[in-house]
């Protein structure tokens, strides 16, 4: 809807803070780009252009504490509607393979559940931002929201943002809301479980991929 013919592909990488997303991607698109080369495109929210990059820094400032929800879920569909125009629809346009680490089932589980305002009203307002551009295959790396921010905890301590310091709670409640969504929509979304060693998780993504989006990784001439 909206946006013409799209011949390319789009994958979102899901998941509470901590779930190995970054870390599977990086593997899967090692694996990957031997055999799709420039068909291949990796990509994160907010994405690589300086406008997204902007609205993000403003989310994640320790300073912007009083920042309202649906400011925060607002600026959060800014930056992905820039992120599209700029960076995924040239790529699905142009028949290539886009991996996206988090997309709007980031912001229905965070600030629709998480935040409280509502999972059909940051739906709605997010179909505004992307006008209806959902992803062919959803990955969910699916562990339990409290091993996910032990990871973060042991791994990355210089790192941790203003959304990575909130209560256990609202991680509970972003976590829920990921699995209605994975309930929801099942030809979508797939789970992979995150509990494993990495190594495991890559491999699951790997398979589900690969059955999903026959086109692009077919076995035919699949390195072993
Ligand atoms: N399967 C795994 N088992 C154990 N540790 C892991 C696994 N996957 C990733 N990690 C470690 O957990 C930490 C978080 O991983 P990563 O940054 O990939 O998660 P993420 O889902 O991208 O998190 P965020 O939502 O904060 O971006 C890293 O230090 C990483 O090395
Ligand atoms: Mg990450």
């Amino acid at each position: 809807m909206g946006w013409g013919t799209l011949t390319g592909k789009l994958v979102t990488f899901e998941g509470p803070d901590g779930a190995g997303k970054t870390s599977a991607l990086n593997a899967i698109v090692a694996d990957l780009q031997p055999r799709l080369g420039d068909r291949l495109v990796v990509t994160r929210e907010p994405g690589g252009n300086h406008i997204s990059e902007a609205i993000r820094a403003i989310i994640l400032d320790r300073k912007n504490t009083m920042m309202d929800d649906r400011t925060e879920a607002l600026l959060y569909a800014a930056a992905r509607r820039q992120h599209i125009v700029q960076e995924i629809l040239p790529a699905l346009q142009n028949d290539q393979l886009v991996l996206c680490d988090r997309y709007i089932d980031s912001s229905i589980a965070y600030q629709g559940a998480g935040r409280g305002i509502g999972e059909q009203a940051v739906y709605d307002m997010n179909q505004f931002a992307t006008k209806g551009l959902t992803p062919d295959l959803t990955l969910y790396f699916d562990v339990d929201a409290a091993v996910g921010l032990q990871r973060i905890q042991t791994h990355r301590q210089n790192e941790i943002n203003r959304l990575d310091v909130e209560a256990l709670s609202f991680h509970h409640k972003v976590q829920a809301a990921y699995l209605r969504l994975l309930a929801d929509h099942p030809a979508r979304i797939k789970r992979v479980d995150a509990s494993q060693p990495l190594e495991r998780v890559v491999q699951q993504a790997l398979q589900i991929m690969t059955a999903q989006l026959p086109a692009y990784l077919g076995t035919e001439g699949k390195s072993k």
